[in-house]
C-alpha cells in the first residue's frame, strides 16, 4: 500500500482525518467541526449552564468536559474544541473580566497607558491545573476523536484589553498601536507568552491540534498587520517549541491578509465566507490547508440553500492542499442544532472516499 492511498478510519486522534487534512495527507472523508459548536444553539448546553456564570463554568473541569462533549455526541463532528474562552488566560492571571451575555468580555480596568501595560500580571503555568484536568478527562472520553486546544492571538486580546470590551472600529487599539509603538510591542509580547503558556498546557495534557483565534485582525491593513502584529502571532507558534501538533490560524475579514496569516506559522488557514475557498487557496499557496467557510447565517435559511452552499464549499475546497469543513465564523445562538447535524452528515456523504 503506498502512502498516498486512502487510509482506513483511524483509532488514534493524532492520526485522525482532522490531523491528516491539516497536514495535507489523504483522508477517509472531509473532517467537519463548527466554531462555537458548544454553546447556546444546544438546549442541553443552556440547561447545564443555567445558574453558572461563563468564566466559572470555564474553570470547572467537569462542566468543561461535559459541555465540550455535547456537540460531539449530538452531531458526530470530527473534532471537539475545548470549552473555554480567549480571555480565560487573562482571568486566571488575575484581571477583573466578566463575560456579559449577548455582549462579550468586559474589562474592569482597561489598558490605556504604558504603565497599565507594564502592570499586567503574567500567566503562571501552575495556575492551569483545572485545564489540565479537563483536557485529560476529555481525551479519555473522546477516544479516536481529536481535541482542539485554542488561544486568542495577541492582537484580538489587545483589542479587548484596550477597548475595555467589544468594539466595531477598534479605534483606541489602533491609536495605541500607532502612538505607543514600544509599549504596544511589550503588550503584544506579554500576550504572546500567555497564549503560548495556555496552548502548551492543553497540548501537554493531550490536545492534538491547536487553533489561534485572531478574530479581529481583519480590521488592519496588510502593512500594519505584517509589521505590528504578525511577529507576535508567530511568537505564539514558536513558543510551542518541538510540540508537533498542526496549527490552525483564523480571523474574520482577513481576505487581504490570508498569505500573511499563513506565514505567521500556520498549517491551516481559517477563511471566513467573504472569499471562496478556491480563491483563498490561490492566495495562501499549496503549502497550507484551509478551514471554512460556510456563512453561519446560511444555517438559518431554507434546507435547499443550506445544501447548495455546502456542496459549493466542498467543491471549492478541493482546490486546497487539505480541507477542514467549518463555518466562516461561530455558530449563531439562534441556529437550529438539527441543521448542524444535517450539514455534518451531508459533508461526510459527499466526501467519503
Ligand atoms: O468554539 C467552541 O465551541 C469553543 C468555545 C469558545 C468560546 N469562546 C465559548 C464561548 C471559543 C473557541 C471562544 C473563543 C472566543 N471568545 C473568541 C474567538 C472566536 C470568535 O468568535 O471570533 C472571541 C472573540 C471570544 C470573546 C467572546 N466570548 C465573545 C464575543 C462572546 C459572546 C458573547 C455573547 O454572549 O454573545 C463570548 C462568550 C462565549 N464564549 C460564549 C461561549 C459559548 C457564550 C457564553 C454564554 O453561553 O452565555
Amino acid at each position: 500500500m503506498s502512502s498516498a492511498s486512502v487510509p482506513v478510519p483511524s483509532t488514534s486522534p493524532a492520526d485522525s482525518d482532522l490531523v491528516r487534512a491539516a497536514r495535507g495527507l489523504p483522508v477517509t472523508r472531509t473532517p467537519v467541526w463548527f466554531m462555537r459548536q458548544a454553546g447556546r444553539s444546544l438546549p442541553e448546553y443552556r440547561s447545564l449552564r443555567a445558574g453558572t456564570v461563563m468564566l466559572e463554568a470555564c474553570q470547572d473541569p467537569d462542566m468543561v468536559t461535559e459541555i465540550t462533549l455535547q456537540p460531539v455526541r449530538r452531531h458526530g463532528v470530527d473534532a471537539a474544541i475545548l470549552f473555554s474562552d480567549i480571555v480565560l488566560p487573562l482571568v486566571v492571571a488575575g484581571l477583573d473580566i466578566e463575560i456579559k451575555p449577548g455582549i462579550g468580555p468586559v474589562i474592569a480596568n482597561p489598558v490605556r497607558s504604558v504603565a497599565d501595560v507594564d502592570a499586567l500580571p503574567p500567566l503562571e503555568p501552575e495556575a492551569l491545573g483545572f485545564l489540565e484536568t479537563a483536557v485529560r478527562q476529555l481525551v479519555a472520553e473522546l477516544g479516536a476523536t481529536p481535541l482542539i486546544g485554542f488561544a486568542g492571538a495577541p492582537f484580538t486580546l489587545a483589542t479587548y484589553l484596550i477597548e475595555g470590551g467589544p468594539s466595531k472600529e477598534h479605534a483606541r487599539t489602533k491609536a495605541f498601536m500607532y502612538s505607543e509603538p514600544e509599549a504596544w510591542g511589550r503588550l503584544m509580547d506579554k500576550l504572546a507568552v500567555s497564549a503560548a503558556v495556555f496552548l502548551r498546557a492543553q497540548i501537554d495534557a493531550g490536545a492534538v491540534v491547536v487553533q489561534l483565534f485572531d478574530s479581529w485582525a481583519g480590521v488592519l491593513s496588510a502593512a500594519d498587520y505584517a509589521e505590528r502584529v504578525l511577529p507576535h502571532s508567530r511568537a505564539v507558534f514558536d513558543g510551542l517549541g518541538e510540540r508537533d501538533v498542526p496549527r490552525i490560524h483564523f480571523g474574520v475579514g482577513t481576505g487581504e491578509l490570508l498569505p500573511l496569516i499563513g506565514d505567521a506559522g500556520a498549517d491551516v488557514v481559517g477563511v471566513d465566507w467573504r472569499i471562496p475557498l478556491d480563491e483563498a487557496a490561490r492566495r495562501v499557496g499549496p503549502q497550507r490547508s484551509l478551514q471554512g467557510n460556510l456563512d453561519p447565517a446560511v444555517l438559518l435559511a431554507d434546507r435547499a440553500t443550506v445544501d447548495r452552499e455546502v456542496r459549493r464549499i466542498v467543491e471549492q475546497g478541493k482546490a486546497a492542499r487539505g480541507h477542514i469543513f467549518n463555518l466562516g465564523h461561530g455558530v449563531l445562538p439562534d441556529t437550529d442544532p438539527t441543521v448542524l447535524t444535517h450539514v455534518t452528515e451531508l459533508v461526510h456523504e459527499l466526501t467519503t472516499r
